[in-house]
């Protein structure tokens, strides 16, 4: 065997620089089901506040049970993508509550939400398109506008992060373009904020824009009955596009789905690539999260629950003497500055117990480092005040409170 040894130095060179830069990301093993606490190997229970789980339904029974009895009705695979052999029962119903869920005439499921985002906008548009994204947008909804631009479908430009001028302004220097289209994330991962969906949509009219809202970290979350950002502000049938991920508050297996007009998704079905070229979602983790969008349906109180701890925690953190981000979210990022900083407090955190990640550049930009808390519905309330303790003691020792 002769492997490219030159290769394998240039590799180990950069990695030794993303050491050095403190950005080298571990990868930690769990050894149980995703709950409030969790076995992490070599190291027991831990408090987890460091995952998408919103609604605690990764370890809900309904939701296992839904993936076993798939198993053993459909089998492991789907050998295939969906318009050779894939589709199963299973696909559509999935398809059609999800699309109940969002508010949309129809729904289609991917691998994944950034499988989802990557094929949607090459799709949608044709040469002299403009695409206008938010500049916190997420990094699939990125790759997505990049491949579209770079074989020649369309332009496109970044506005300020929410801010409203700056949109209008893009979309007033595309007047002339074929279509137009907005890209946003309904909530924004690393802030924890939301995004401002009725004036987009106000502005979109004014310039008769297209909506696409990717509501991965608001489906199951925002509204009062977690139908997401729309449904927080009242304006549900609206978006043009929603795209969504199964993999965090709706069981969080994995998988994606848009939803929007049947037109829209038999486009997709059509032509997006993602769709066209790789394997349809295993059967089991369709079931699962089938089972997960009814178990929400019929158990709102998850939401308010998740709601609450939200509200509990970010109230303790800040009169514990941090200031985290303002927000409503469940995810509450407290900025720390420089990336080793973040990453140390992190594992200080994990010595006392709490597994929280800390994000550096380039998730994040340069000098705004943070840990990023995320709260679940699975979560007690004495969760959450031996998260504030471990907070409190690290917080102290690193000297960010008194
Ligand atoms: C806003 C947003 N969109 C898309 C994704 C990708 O989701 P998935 O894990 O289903 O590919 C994520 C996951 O981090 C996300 O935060």
């Amino acid at each position: 065997m002769t492997l490219n040894a030159k290769f394998t130095a240039q590799l180990e060179e950069r990695l030794d620089q993303l050491r050095a830069e403190g950005v080298y990301k571990r990868l930690n093993h769990l050894d149980s089901p995703q709950d409030a606490r969790v076995i992490m190997e070599g190291r027991g229970e831990v408090l987890i506040l460091s995952s998408n789980n919103y609604l605690g339904l990764a370890n809900q029974r309904e939701v296992v049970n839904a993936g076993k009895l798939a198993l053993d009705k459909f089998g492991a695979g789907t050998g295939s993508v969906r318009f050779i052999c894939g589709t199963f029962t299973v696909h559509r119903e999935l398809e059609a509550e999800l699309a109940r869920l969002v508010g949309t005439e129809a729904s289609l499921s991917y691998v994944s939400a950034w499988n989802a985002n990557e094929g949607l906008t090459a799709t949608i548009v044709e040469q002299g398109d403009f695409v206008v994204s938010d500049a916190l947008n997420h990094a699939s909804i990125i790759d997505s506008m990049r491949l579209a631009k770079a074989i020649g479908k369309c332009e496109t430009a970044v506005y300020k992060h929410s801010d409203m001028d700056d949109l209008r302004e893009k979309l007033a220097g595309a007047k002339d373009a074929r279509r137009r289209v907005i890209w946003t994330d309904g909530v924004f991962s690393m802030e924890g904020s939301i995004a401002r969906l009725p004036e987009i949509l106000d502005i979109a009219r004014e310039h008769d824009a297209i909506v696409a809202v990717d509501d991965s970290h608001a489906t199951g979350v925002l509204g009062a009955t977690g139908r997401g950002t729309p449904e927080h502000f009242g304006v549900v049938g609206e978006v043009d596009v929603i795209t969504s991920t199964l993999g965090k508050a709706l069981g969080g297996a994995a998988g994606g789905f848009v939803a929007g007009s049947t037109a829209l998704c038999d486009m997709l079905t059509q032509r997006s690539r993602p769709q066209l070229f790789s394997n349809a979602l295993p059967p089991t983790v369709a079931a699962s999260a089938l089972a997960s969008v009814r178990y929400l349906q019929a158990h709102p109180e998850r939401v308010i629950r998740l709601r609450d701890n939200a509200n509990y925690f970010r109230a303790a953190i800040t009169e514990a003497g941090f200031a985290p981000l303002p927000g409503e979210t469940p995810i509450v990022p407290i900025i720390i500055g420089e990336t080793a900083t973040a990453m140390k407090m992190s594992d200080m955190l994990l010595e006392e117990g709490v597994f929280v990640t800390g994000f550096g550049f380039p998730v994040v930009p340069q000098g705004e480092a943070r840990i990023r808390c995320q709260v679940s519905a699975s979560h007690s309330r004495d969760d959450l005040d031996e998260a504030i303790a471990a907070f409190k003691a690290v917080g102290k020792k690193v000297g960010l409170i008194k």
